[in-house]
C-alpha cells in the first residue's frame, strides 16, 4: 500500500509489512552490496531510511546508487520496526522506481549553504530543512490566527488590495495605473490626470486594511482582516520588505488596554499551537538557527508581558548603560536598536509601550487628555523590536476633523472614514501584527526575507 512519511512516522505500523513511498532523494551512500537512501516525501520533516541491497536487485543497484541528489523516486518495500535505532524503521526495498530524474549539478548538495545564496535560488530553498520548517510554520501560524480569532466570534473581512485611500497618512504608497508612462495625460495646471487613469483617479496598493475594516466593526463588532500589504519606503533592514501580510483585528465597545490584552491571548495561542503542531520543526530550528528559540517561545506563553508607557521607555533608554547609535529623546520615535534593548535587556520579555507622542503616530489615534500623546501601543519583543502596532481610534469626529487638518490630509478623502463616527460611532480598538515579524519570532530566523516564499525589497522583485 502506498503511505505517506507522515502515517509513519506518527501511526502504528507492523513488522514487514509491505509499503509503498513516492519522495525525493535527500542523501543517497552505497558501497558494493548495499546502499542507503533517505527520502523526503515532503508529508513530514523527517526523511525515510531507505535500505537496498545489490542481493535483491542485481543489475538496477549500480544505476541506483548512480541517481543525483532529489531525484524522485518510489520505492517499494518491506518495513523494518527499529525501535532501540535513532530511526524508529526503515524500509527493505524490493524495487526502486525513478519517477523523475535530478542532475549531478542539483545546486543543493549536503554542505550549509549561505542564506544570501539560497535567496537566488528561492525556487529551490523549499527543499532545504530550514525553509521546509520556516514555511511548515508559516502556515500553521495563519491557521492558528484564524482559529483564534474566529473561535472569539471575530468575522474575517477581505478589505481590498486596490485602494484610494492612504491608511497610514504617511504616502509609502505604490501607485496603481495603466496609463501609458512615455505619454502621461496632464490636466491644464501640469497635474498629471486620473480621469484618463482606469480607476479615472488615483489608486495605490494598500498599506494597511484597517480603515476598511474599521468600518466592518461598527456593524459585526469584532471583525478581522488578514492579507497582502504594501509599502513603498526605502528601508534597508532584516525587517522591512515592501510586500508583507498583516493581521488587523477591529473591535467595537473596546479601548487600549481591551486591545492590548487581546493581541497578548491572540500571540500566545499562536505560539502554543505552533509547539503543539510543528515539534519537529522547532525544534529543528532550535538545534540549528537559534539555539534560544524554545526557551524564548516557552516564556512567551507562560509569563505576562510587561507595559509601560513611552515616556517611561525614554526615561530608561536615558538612563541606560549603552551606547546607541540614535540617540533618544522625548518626542522622537524608537529605533529597532531602543525596542531590542527594552524587550531584550531590560524585561526580557515582550513590552507593550503605550501613550506614543502624537506627532509620529498615524492620524487617526485618539488623542490623550494630555494633549501631547496618542493612545497607541506597541508591542516590542526580542530579537525583533517592533512586533504589533496597535490604538485606540479616535471617535470624536471634530477632533479627527482637527487631526487630518494637522496632518495635511484632505478630508474629501476621508469623508467616508468620518461618517463612520457621524452615524453611530463609539468607542473602538485594534491593532496590526506583522505576518512576517511574527513568523520570524517563530522561527528564530533573522532576515525577512527568509520567511517570505519570494520576497519584494526595495531594488529586489526575481521570481
Ligand atoms: O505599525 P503599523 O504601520 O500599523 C498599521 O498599519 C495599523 N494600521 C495596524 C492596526 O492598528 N490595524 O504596522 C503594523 C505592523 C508592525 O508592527 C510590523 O510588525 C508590521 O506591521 N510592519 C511591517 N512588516 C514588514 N515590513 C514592513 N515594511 C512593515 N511595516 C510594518
Ligand atoms: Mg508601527
Amino acid at each position: 500500500v502506498k503511505v505517506l512519511a507522515k502515517d509513519l512516522f506518527t501511526k502504528e505500523y507492523k513488522d514487514g509489512e509491505e509499503v509503498t513511498i513516492e519522495g525525493w532523494i535527500r542523501t543517497l551512500r552505497g558501497s558494493k552490496k548495499i546502499g542507503f537512501i533517505e527520502v523526503n516525501d515532503g508529508s513530514f520533516f523527517k526523511n525515510v531510511q531507505v535500505v537496498f541491497a545489490k542481493a535483491d536487485m542485481e543489475d538496477e543497484f549500480d544505476e541506483i546508487k548512480k541517481f543525483p541528489i532529489s531525484t524522485t523516486i518510489e520505492i517499494t518495500g518491506a518495513l523494518a520496526l527499529t525501535p532501540d535505532a535513532q530511526q524508529p524503521f526503515e524500509i527493505h526495498a524490493a524495487k526502486i522506481t525513478e519517477l523523475g530524474s535530478s542532475d549531478v549539478d542539483y545546486p543543493l548538495q549536503k554542505k550549509a549553504h549561505s542564506y544570501e545564496y539560497l535567496r537566488t535560488i528561492a525556487h529551490l530553498r523549499p527543499r532545504t530543512n530550514t525553509f521546509y520548517s520556516v514555511f511548515k510554520i508559516r502556515s500553521i501560524a495563519a491557521f492558528a490566527v484564524h482559529e483564534y480569532l474566529q473561535h472569539h466570534d471575530f468575522s474575517y473581512i477581505q478589505t481590498p488590495i486596490i485602494t484610494s485611500s492612504d491608511a497610514e497618512g504617511a504616502g509609502e504608497m505604490f501607485q496603481v495605473t495603466t496609463l501609458d508612462l512615455d505619454n502621461v495625460p496632464k490636466t491644464d495646471d501640469g497635474k498629471v490626470d486620473y480621469k484618463e487613469d482606469f480607476f479615472k483617479k488615483e489608486t495605490n496598493l494598500t498599506v494597511s486594511g484597517q480603515l476598511e475594516v474599521e468600518a466592518f466593526a461598527l456593524s459585526l463588532r469584532n471583525v478581522y482582516t488578514f492579507g497582502p500589504t504594501f509599502r513603498a519606503e526605502n528601508s534597508h533592514t532584516g525587517r522591512h520588505a515592501s510586500e508583507f501580510w498583516m493581521i488587523e483585528p477591529e473591535m467595537a465597545f473596546a479601548d487600549m488596554q481591551d486591545e492590548i490584552d487581546v493581541s497578548e491571548e491572540l500571540l500566545k495561542y499562536v505560539v502554543q499551537y505552533v509547539f503543539d503542531h510543528a515539534k519537529e520543526e522547532v525544534q529543528f530550528l532550535n538545534d540549528n538557527v537559534d539555539e534560544n528559540l524554545i526557551v524564548r517561545l516557552q516564556n512567551t506563553v507562560s509569563e505576562k508581558f510587561a507595559q509601560i508607557t513611552y515616556t517611561k521607555a525614554i526615561e530608561l533608554l536615558e538612563d541606560a548603560d549603552e551606547d546607541f547609535e540614535v540617540p533618544v529623546k522625548w518626542g522622537l520615535d524608537l529605533e529597532a536598536e531602543h525596542e531590542r534593548y527594552l524587550s531584550e535587556k531590560v524585561f526580557k520579555k515582550p513590552v507593550f509601550l503605550t501613550d506614543y507622542p502624537k506627532d509620529f503616530k498615524a492620524f487617526y489615534m485618539r488623542a490623550n487628555d494630555d494633549g501631547k500623546t496618542v493612545a497607541a501601543a506597541d508591542l516590542l519583543v526580542p530579537e525583533i523590536g517592533e512586533l504589533i502596532g496597535g490604538s485606540q481610534r479616535e471617535e470624536r469626529i471634530d477632533v479627527l476633523e482637527e487631526k487630518l487638518k494637522d496632518f495635511d490630509l484632505n478630508p474629501e478623502e476621508y469623508k467616508w472614514y468620518l461618517e463612520l463616527r457621524k452615524y453611530g460611532g463609539t468607542v473602538h480598538s485594534g491593532f496590526g501584527i506583522g505576518f512576517e515579524r511574527l513568523v520570524m519570532y517563530l522561527t528564530g530566523m533573522k532576515n525577512i526575507r527568509d520567511v517570505i516564499a519570494y520576497p519584494r525589497t526595495p531594488g529586489n522583485a526575481e521570481f
